[in-house]
């Protein structure tokens, strides 16, 4: 029998144990998963539904209870059909998970800012970390992701809406520079919309402290095979490299902020 180097690759077909509508438009999908201490906050896993594959970053980390859960935003076929149609009892394909997640053991006070459904890639820290504060941002209150389950773990988060509505109200940016005035953080880490991302490692250079921010591209094979992800001109690969980069490695990305690629590697510019 010829051993395939990527046997460990094929999809673990897992059966999800419960669903959670988070807002109108998003939705976290909980499945049983073995986690080993190699699995961290910030990576991803590929997702099949026995049609298409999409990478998903880790949204529920349960060591306790080897659970693990990922947290969709409809915005295509793909997740519309997740979101209005798969359901607790149901299956899907699992491959990983991959990737590179956030380090954050050496550092005393640490600002986490989400945007969107990014809070997603951020939400395990809380029970990893006990040093994150976490600012969850959302165009208004009934976007906010996550809103029960930081309640129920008797978590404070810091909110902020585009339009008031919870919170504090302009961009998660703004409130993050507030914080960073007066807070002795030494890191902000960050998930969401790129320009918003962007804005972080500015801000991170201006207060003079790291920065880990994780970045979204088009992934194909989430193995690093493909070369769909990599990213202008270092050729990180967002599933290998990343998906969360550290500072050095952010500056060094010219179209960090700029653009990305399409499935057909066309430039889309922000
Ligand atoms: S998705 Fe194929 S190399 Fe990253």
């Amino acid at each position: 029998m010829i051993n395939n180097v990527y046997d460990d690759e094929v999809p673990k077909v897992v059966t999800i144990k419960e669903t959670i509508i988070e807002t109108p438009t998003v939705k976290t999908f909980v499945f049983p998963f073995e986690i080993t201490d190699d699995i961290h906050p910030g990576q991803f896993v590929m997702v099949w539904d026995f049609s298409n594959e999409k990478p998903m970053t880790l949204s529920i980390i349960d060591r306790e209870n080897n659970l693990m859960g990922v947290t969709v935003r409809k915005a295509g076929p793909f997740t519309e059909n997740m979101y209005e149609n798969i359901e607790a009892g149901d299956k899907i394909g699992i491959r990983g998970p991959y990737g590179h997640g956030y380090e954050l053991g050496k550092y005393k006070k640490v600002l986490a800012v989400g945007g969107g459904s990014g809070i997603a890639s951020l939400a395990p820290l809380l029970s990893f970390y006990d040093n994150v504060e976490l600012i969850s941002a959302a165009s208004t209150k009934d976007e906010l992701v996550f809103v029960e389950r930081f309640a129920n773990d008797g978590i404070k988060v810091h909110e902020c809406t585009d339009d008031g509505t919870c919170g504090f109200e302009g961009f998660s940016t703004q409130l993050a520079e507030e914080m960073l005035k007066t807070g002795d953080y030494d890191i902000i880490v960050g998930c969401g919309p790129e320009i918003m991302s962007y804005k972080l490692l500015k801000l991170s250079e201006k207060y003079d402290i790291d920065c880990q921010l994780a970045l979204d591209r088009y992934m194909k094979c989430g193995l690093g095979i493909c070369g769909q992800c990599c990213i202008d001109d270092t050729g990180y690969r967002v599933c290998v490299e990343g998906p969360v980069f550290d500072k050095k490695q952010l500056e060094q990305l010219s179209e960090f902020g700029k653009y990305r690629r399409d499935a057909s590697g066309s430039i889309v510019k922000y």
